[in-house]
């Protein structure tokens, strides 16, 4: 049987962490045995905010030896840069004849960035979904793995696939979010305040690229308590997030250990001490990352094999795009 096509994108914004390596890397990991993975980094849309193009080239090579060194196989899935991919391009001039300018001022990241850089709204910030659909359409996808604040998106896709298909002919599968859903692991910031991010408290945030010291470091100043003061309490839910981390990077004996200190009381005190939890917390994330680290910094320095692998990805993904895009053509009318 054939295998589903699956393209999903990622922003070449700063360093990965580890929100990203249990939220989205991991899953793509999985994904690329069950599906017919194109992962590519987005580097076209981050042009839509004027970043400096010198780190946003260290930052497309960045993740591009990250997600290698996570377990994304290049054999196995097409790994490219978007900017490799001129179809794409040429599939997003057609899209923008059918996406209204209605419709892309009403989505909600435009009318995010428009607040947050009000001196900078170009035309690439209002046709992003456009570009994005581009992106999807052009290997005709069935699923995108995304997070929610991309549905939105996800759903102009399907209605600029629609409207091409309604006016040309059927040509462009229609794509769905998708994810593993109450799989997906949400790691929140270690002092306890929304997500791990790139931009909020960097102290509260381990990236994959963090030496085992800062792993460390982070680790001991995370937000906990007094501890429990009745056997068996819920957790709050920065003390939940420290097991949550523990159950993805300690061994089973370990968790258990402590989920048993947490909970248990031979005098009425629960005898969990928090401060031996991130210690041990801590030299298992190191075990866990210090592989990744080092794994991405020797693709990373590597400059011919980077190379040769950006250069695998986008002969893989213009082969499926080329078929695309000439099926389009065709169905145009742009075939003289
Ligand atoms: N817009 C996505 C994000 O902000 C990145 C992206 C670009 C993407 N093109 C895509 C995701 C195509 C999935 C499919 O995260």
């Amino acid at each position: 049987m054939q295998k589903e096509v699956v393209v999903s994108g990622i922003r070449p914004t700063g360093f990965l962490h580890l929100g990203n390596y249990f939220g989205a890397m991991r899953n793509y990991v999985r994904m690329q045995d069950d599906y017919n993975c194109y992962f590519f980094v987005a580097n076209w849309h981050s042009l839509t905010t004027h970043p400096d193009t010198k780190e946003l080239k260290n930052s497309v090579h960045r993740v591009i030896a990250e997600n290698i060194a996570c377990g994304l196989d290049p054999n196995k899935v097409a790994l490219y840069v978007q900017s490799d991919v001129p179809e794409i391009a040429e599939l997003y001039l057609y899209l923008n004849m059918l996406a209204y300018k209605g419709e892309l001022e009403k989505t909600a990241t435009f009318k995010d960035k428009v607040r947050l850089q009000p001196e900078n709204v170009n035309a690439g910030l209002l046709t992003y979904p456009v570009l994005m659909a581009a992106d999807v359409l052009i290997q005709r996808a069935v699923k995108v793995p995304v997070g929610k604040d991309q549905e939105q998106h996800l759903e102009m896709a399907r209605n600029f696939a629609e409207r091409f298909n309604y006016r040309y002919g059927d040509v462009l599968p229609l794509p769905y979010a998708f994810n593993y859903g109450s799989e997906l692991i949400k790691i929140m910031s270690l002092d306890g305040i929304g997500k791990m991010s790139k931009s909020e408290n960097q102290m509260a945030t381990i990236f994959l690229a963090d030496d085992d010291e800062i792993i460390r470091k982070k680790i001991m100043k995370a937000k906990t308590d007094q501890g429990p003061a009745t056997p068996d309490s819920v957790k709050p839910d920065y003390i939940q997030n420290l097991f949550t981390l523990m159950e993805q990077v300690s061994t089973k004996d370990t968790v258990a250990k402590f989920e048993a200190d947490f909970n248990a009381s031979s005098t009425g005190n629960c005898i969990i001490r928090y401060g031996d939890l991130k210690k041990q917390l801590a030299e298992d994330m190191v075990q866990f990352i210090h592989p990744i680290r080092e794994k991405a910094a020797d693709i990373q320095s590597d400059t011919h094999l980077l190379h040769g692998l950006i250069k695998q990805g986008a002969d893989k993904a213009r082969d499926r795009a080329s078929e695309t895009l000439k099926l389009i053509r065709e169905a145009i009318g742009l075939n003289y």
